[in-house]
């Protein structure tokens, strides 16, 4: 069944857990996320990006990820969020397509502006029953920049601003950059723990944590420990199914597609459930 996905995130703040909010790309990975879900008893958020809107179709895709979360897990929360929409328009879209809960990621822009925007985002999506996430400092992306000499201090949230920014905005939930990245490849040496629980501190609302899908189990404890409530899981779903055709495709007397997709999903359904239960989520539903 849908869910409110700040009714999930709250219940994760309270309980010491954390949600999984893991990328769908298609029906297969949509499977994977929600069956995995059903099978754990686990809530969680499925979330789309803008450039699936235009690989899928954006009303394909949200309808897809709704019929399947009503019809064949009814008793499992499921949301289903905008992840990383860039732009007002981006976010105006997703909510008229019917999500109910958008990501605005201003983090890029200079703090005034990402505030002046986030704030017009966090009204018309309020006035519609609608919960925003918005990020503060920076979650860099594999690929972008010279990862071996990042500056991280440069990317990383502010405690004290990150008050000021909830305050300002009025969102529902916060993305913070505590030395994570988005893709599979070196981080930070360690994770800023003591920013992320002066952040935890000082802010009453739930923090999200992207790009640490390659993360270890110990280390996940040891955020959510220290205030996450919520994981975006993409890359690690990705290179699972990818692993998982790769396999299938060996095969050359092999005709039927269905055979071929099915085990990419059963790969990315392991992963999904690796992570469930790395997050503490399982049983939580
Ligand atoms: P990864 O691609 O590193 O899994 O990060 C996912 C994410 O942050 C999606 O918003
Ligand atoms: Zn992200």
């Amino acid at each position: 069944m849908l869910a409110d996905v700040k009714i999930l995130l709250e219940k994760a703040r309270l309980g010491k857990y954390a949600v999984g909010a893991f990328n769908t790309v298609n029906l297969e990975t949509t499977r994977a996320i929600i069956d995995t879900a059903k099978e754990l008893s686990a809530p969680v958020i499925v979330e789309i990006t803008e450039r699936t809107f235009d690989y899928a179709g954006g009303r394909a895709i949200f309808q897809l990820v709704k019929n399947i979360a009503e019809f064949y897990a009814p008793e499992i929360p499921v949301g289903i969020h905008l992840d990383h929409g860039k732009s007002f328009e981006a976010v105006e879209r997703a909510m008229d397509i019917g999500f109910t809960s958008v990501m605005y990621d201003g983090s890029r822009k200079v703090y005034v502006d990402n505030v002046m925007t986030t704030k017009k985002i966090v009204e018309t999506a309020h006035s519609r029953g609608i919960v925003v996430q918005a990020e503060l400092g920076n979650v860099p992306y594999l690929g972008e920049m010279q990862m071996e000499n990042i500056e991280w201090e440069k990317y990383m949230t502010d405690p004290d601003q990150a008050v000021q920014f909830v305050k300002e905005t009025d969102i529902d939930t916060l993305a913070v950059a505590i030395g994570n990245a988005h893709g599979f490849f070196r981080e930070r040496s360690s994770p800023d723990y003591e920013r992320l629980e002066r952040i935890a501190k000082s802010v009453s609302i739930p923090l999200v944590l992207h790009g640490a899908s390659d993360w270890n189990n110990g280390r996940v404890k040891e955020v959510i420990e220290r205030g996450i409530s919520c994981f975006n899981v993409d890359t690690a779903i990705q290179l699972a199914m990818i692993g998982g055709l790769r396999e299938a495709l060996t095969s050359e007397t092999e005709t039927d597609l269905r055979k071929v997709l099915g085990r990419g999903r059963e790969y990315a359904k392991n992963t999904i459930k690796e992570k469930i239960l790395a997050f503490g989520s399982a049983g939580k539903a």
